[in-house]
């Protein structure tokens, strides 16, 4: 596995496999990685022909009272683990390569990034779109890859993609859970054992609003009420925000029709955890209905 710390390298190495004729599949991380980015590793081994992974904790993305200094850090191991992967080239860039003295330029998708934790944590989205659009300017990628735990960012990201006509093709990854239900995220490592214990609150408020949609509640309200209900009986548990959107545009929805997905943050302690579900009438359901 290579390991390119420079922008140089990095450029060269995804040139001449592009040359050869190969398809260049990326994913890029701030590190950490636990199983869900092994699901990423692979989804990108199936997609392409080379697999390369950042790892990268993106000042720009993070508020000033935010995680930033104690985000967890543990390169040695991510190379081991990327290694394991089969992934064929990790790029660790510094933050004074990606944001040389004098830096200004910044991406923003306009409307996607005004709700939900765009709107619970300024400019956010913006240090996403920013630093994604360089990785992908430096890793000149065919295809990359996103974890759907983070459904706004990878909604926000497939947007960038397509109004800045960017030859890049955005795949989505299923969320990996705990045995328990809960979504794994590099921030889980903050929880302390009475925290773990009460973000299960999260997957028990899931499988409720589940039994209730397949039982015929299509009211947002009611499913909205139902999660609030289980998460706040938890005394650990803070409900930043609760909404059922538009699996496509991301818009609020009032009464379920087509897909839609209950979004969340919540926090446990100082921890801030978001996850979200799929609410959609699956086929199967559709067909004994039409019987
Ligand atoms: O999802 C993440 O880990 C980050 O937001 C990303 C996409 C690597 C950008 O820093």
């Amino acid at each position: 596995m290579k390991l390119f710390k420079d922008i140089q390298g990095m450029r060269r190495y995804t040139k001449e496999a592009r040359a050869r004729g190969a398809i260049v599949a990326f994913v890029p991380t701030m590190g950490h990685l636990h199983a869900g980015h092994g699901e990423l590793m692979a989804a990108a081994s199936a997609a392409g022909d080379i697999t390369v992974l950042s790892i990268f904790v993106n000042p720009m993305q993070f508020g000033p009272h935010e995680d930033f200094n104690t985000y967890p850090r543990t390169l040695e191991q991510d190379l081991k683990t990327a290694e394991a992967a089969g992934v064929d080239a990790v790029y660790v860039p510094d933050i004074a390569q990606i944001y040389p003295r004098g830096y200004q330029t910044f991406v923003t998708v306009e409307e996607l990034t005004k709700t939900l934790c765009g709107e619970a944590r300024p400019g956010h989205f913006r240090g996403v779109t920013t630093v994604v659009l360089k990785l992908f300017n430096i890793v000149a990628p065919h295809k990359a890859v996103f974890g759907i735990k983070d459904f706004q960012q990878y909604i926000v990201v497939r947007r960038m993609v397509q109004d800045l006509n960017l030859d890049i093709e955005i795949i989505g990854v299923e969320t990996v859970r705990e045995k328990d239900g809960l979504a794994m995220s590099s921030r889980n490592s903050y929880l302390d054992r009475d925290e773990r214990k009460a973000a299960r609150c999260i997957p028990r408020a899931f499988d409720e609003v589940n039994a209730a949609f397949f039982g015929e509640i299509r009211e947002s309200a009611t499913l909205i009420n139902i999660a609030k209900k289980i998460i706040e009986n938890e005394p650990l548990a803070v409900v930043e925000y609760i909404a059922v959107c538009d699996n496509e545009t991301l818009a609020e929805v009032e009464h379920i029709e087509g897909a839609a997905r209950l979004m969340l943050a919540v926090r446990i302690g100082r921890t801030r955890l978001i996850d979200n579900c799929l609410l959609e009438k699956k086929d199967w359901v559709a067909r004994l209905d039409n019987i």
